[in-house]
């Protein structure tokens, strides 16, 4: 399972915060800076450590996982936002509104004002055959992520435009079946009227696999030094070296496991 270090947890909370105070202007209406900084100072010790998702081959199933998926979101919607743009696209929405929405997507993952959305999942058996990291909390009231992120926001009374809430409650694509009337349409007067909303999804999506990606790669890396140790002690067991060679061999494979590294 990857693990963040209480120094890149603390780092990206950082980016995010610094990312609010960029982003969002003083002067809006209803003053939504200070509310959102108001919000994300109220979740901040439950923020900062929740997981993005609770099995380990989703994405980003780890302490930090969720803060550090937002910044992934965030990130591949600027740059997707470009791309759609320099190919030709109609961008009828501001920056600000591609990176509130990008930020709040998946909001209802850190839980209600009490409880924690993710909690760790106590059965060994359903964490080594079912990868399953963390479980949903069942004292909470059962909502979608996403109706969950808007009620917390009309909670902290963040007001939020049309655009932002429509890219907000569609980044999930199809995979939400709620967004269907709004993706699949044959009257052209209910099709979407703005890119918004694909492009969220794209960035959620490229994200999402970028994540699972990493994860997979450095779980493969971690099976072959496993293997590669296994290796070195069936050798060494074997007595195919000489005497010498396998005593210098033993204290190598025990600096390996055992030494501190420093
Ligand atoms: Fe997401």
């Amino acid at each position: 399972m990857k693990e963040l270090t209480p120094e890149q947890i603390h780092e990206n909370w950082i980016k995010l915060i610094n990312l609010i105070k960029d982003t969002f202007p003083e002067d809006y209406p209803n003053n939504r800076r200070e509310k959102l900084l108001n919000m994300y100072q109220y979740f901040e010790d439950r923020m900062c450590v929740a997981p993005a998702s609770g099995k380990e081959h989703y994405h980003n199933a780890h302490v930090g996982g969720y803060v550090e998926h937002v910044l992934h979101v965030i990130d591949c919607a600027v740059k997707l936002k470009k791309l759609w743009e320099d190919g030709g696209a109609t961008i009828n929405f501001s920056d600000e509104e591609l990176i509130f929405a990008a930020m709040h997507h998946d909001l209802g993952k850190v839980g209600d004002m009490k409880n924690d959305y993710y909690i760790p999942q106590e059965s060994e058996w359903h964490r080594k055959n079912q990868g399953s990291i963390f479980t949903h909390n069942g004292e909470l009231q059962y909502m979608t992520v996403t109706d969950r992120a808007i009620w917390l926001l009309q909670h902290f009374e963040i007001p939020m435009s049309e655009w932002e809430y429509v890219g907000l409650r569609l980044t999930d694509g199809l995979y939400e079946d709620a967004n269907k009337s709004y993706y699949v349409t044959y009257n052209p007067d209910f099709s979407l009227k703005s890119n918004i909303a694909y492009i969220l999804h794209q960035a959620d999506s490229m994200a999402t696999h970028i994540e699972h990606d990493k994860w997979k790669s450095a779980e493969q890396q971690e099976e072959i030094k496993v293997q590669e140790n296994v290796e070195n002690i069936k050798k060494a067991v074997t007595m195919e070296e000489t005497s010498e060679q396998l005593s210098q061999k033993s204290k190598d494979l025990f600096e390996e496991l055992f030494g501190d590294n420093s």
